[in-house]
């Protein structure tokens, strides 16, 4: 694959100098761009040595111009990767704009994009830095998140530089989504699936949720998001419009996805009701607190030294599935079709097939957990319910599951009404 590196002006532009070794020994061709700003951490010649080819740095360069112009830079690249991504680069791209080489060759590629932001904890706390990266996610640029950690600054916080390898990861699954190379291209099942969810609105809620207790402590859970995004990616590439409304997790979001990130239950389901009306299919994947703290503590909550116990009152969060089951009720069965997850440590059937009955859902996807399988596990093994079938998936990778849940889904459509 063809790699389009742009390296702008962070503390962290040294790093890019192993990505690019960790590219090349995975078996891709890299070339590097430069802003200005990077030429001052990094010298462009130890990029030209890693990558084995002269590092881009000048818009107007009458030399380059007449050789590989920036037209068929953009046309030479599979993907486009920017690591590290500056605050003012991620704002630039924003706004559209094209005041030098790197930020013209995104406008001028119509490649997958792929941004590891690196920033100082407070830049990157920044709202506008925020918005900026919200606006790039609903385009369906792909953000590999900062970690948190020590930063060069001398902080400690979030926004350092994702791991190289997962800047690798994310940049290959980007790729193989485009190219279909994880999966099957000739199935006939597939085939059918693609004529089926063709642009169709398909809304997924995916990840934990976090309620907080005090502004450091929350209530969470083990949810990686793992299913919801390979769900994601699967339609997707069955040519569905889709949705992402995520909790806090760091997965990179899937090529041509739309993502919303949210925190609490309560924001996950104002953004669900916001995209209600248009939807087609609900993916109801998310691992949604039942229940809230009442009343979070407005500063951090200290150890009582006479105190051994503390309490706190929790109360119900907002029933999102359930809400939408309702909706569809109210409406004479008509609307989205409606499809939730029910993860279980015993049980597993009857608690699910109950789920679907009281909630009102078209299928629910009863998920085994806590023994090796579901929750932060690359596999699964998925029962598919609905009023009259039931269909036990072999254990596979989530990617493998997504994709079977939404033949299963075409099979079935006489029965959903789809
Ligand atoms: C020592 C130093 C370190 C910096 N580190 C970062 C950083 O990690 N992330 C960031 O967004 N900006 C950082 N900046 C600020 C950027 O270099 C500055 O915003 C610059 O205009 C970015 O240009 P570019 O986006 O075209 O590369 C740093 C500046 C200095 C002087």
């Amino acid at each position: 694959m063809n790699i389009l590196l742009g390296v702008t002006g962070g503390i962290a532009a040294y790093k890019a100098l192993n990505l690019v070794r960790l590219y090349r020994k995975a078996g891709h061709e890299v070339q590097v761009v430069m802003t200005d700003s990077a030429q001052a951490f990094v010298a462009p010649l130890s990029f030209q040595a890693l990558s084995g080819h002269p590092v881009r740095t000048e818009l107007f360069d009458p030399e380059q111009e007449a050789g590989m112009d920036h037209i068929a830079l953009a046309r030479w690249a599979d993907v486009l990767v920017i690591a590290p991504a500056t605050a003012n680069v991620l704002a630039k791209l924003s706004a559209g704009l094209a005041d030098d080489l790197l930020t013209t060759l995104v406008l001028a590629c119509d490649r997958p994009l792929v941004v590891a932001p690196a920033m100082n904890r407070v830049m990157w706390q920044q709202p506008v830095t925020q918005q900026n990266l919200q606006a790039l996610q609903a385009r369906g640029i792909t953000v590999v998140p900062p970690g948190e950690g020590e930063q060069a600054c001398g902080e400690t916080g979030e926004g350092r530089l994702a791991e190289e390898t997962a800047i690798v990861t994310a940049t290959e699954s980007v790729q193989s989504a485009l190219s279909g190379s994880s999966k099957p291209k000739n199935d006939q099942a597939w085939l059918k699936t693609q004529a089926f969810l063709q642009g169709k609105q398909v809304l997924i809620t995916v990840g934990p949720t976090q309620e907080p207790i005090d502004p450091v402590r929350f209530l969470g859970n083990r949810s990686s998001g793992r299913m919801g995004f390979a769900l994601a990616q699967a339609a997707s590439e069955a040519g569905a419009n889709v949705t992402l409304i995520a909790g806090p997790v760091a997965l990179p979001t899937p090529a041509g996805v739309r993502r919303v990130d949210v925190a609490t239950a309560q924001q996950m389901f104002d953004a669900v009701q916001a995209e209600f009306a248009q939807t087609d299919v609900l993916i109801g994947a998310a691992a949604v607190a039942d229940y809230r703290v009442a009343e979070p503590a407005e500063q951090k909550l200290k150890k009582s030294p006479d105190a051994d116990e503390l309490t706190l009152k929790l109360i119900k969060n907002p029933d999102i599935i359930g809400w939408a089951g309702e909706q569809k009720a109210q409406n004479g069965g008509k609307g989205p079709i409606l499809v939730g997850f029910a993860a279980e440590t015993e049980n597993l059937e009857a608690h699910a097939r109950t789920k679907l009955q009281t909630k009102q859902l078209d299928m629910i996807c009863a998920n085994q957990v806590g023994d090796k399988l579901g929750f932060d596990q690359p596999d699964n093994a998925l029962t598919l319910i609905t009023a009259e079938h039931t269909r036990h998936l072999t254990r596979s990778d989530k990617a493998d599951q997504a994709r079977q849940l939404l033949q299963v889904l075409l099979e079935w459509q006489a029965d959903l009404k789809f």
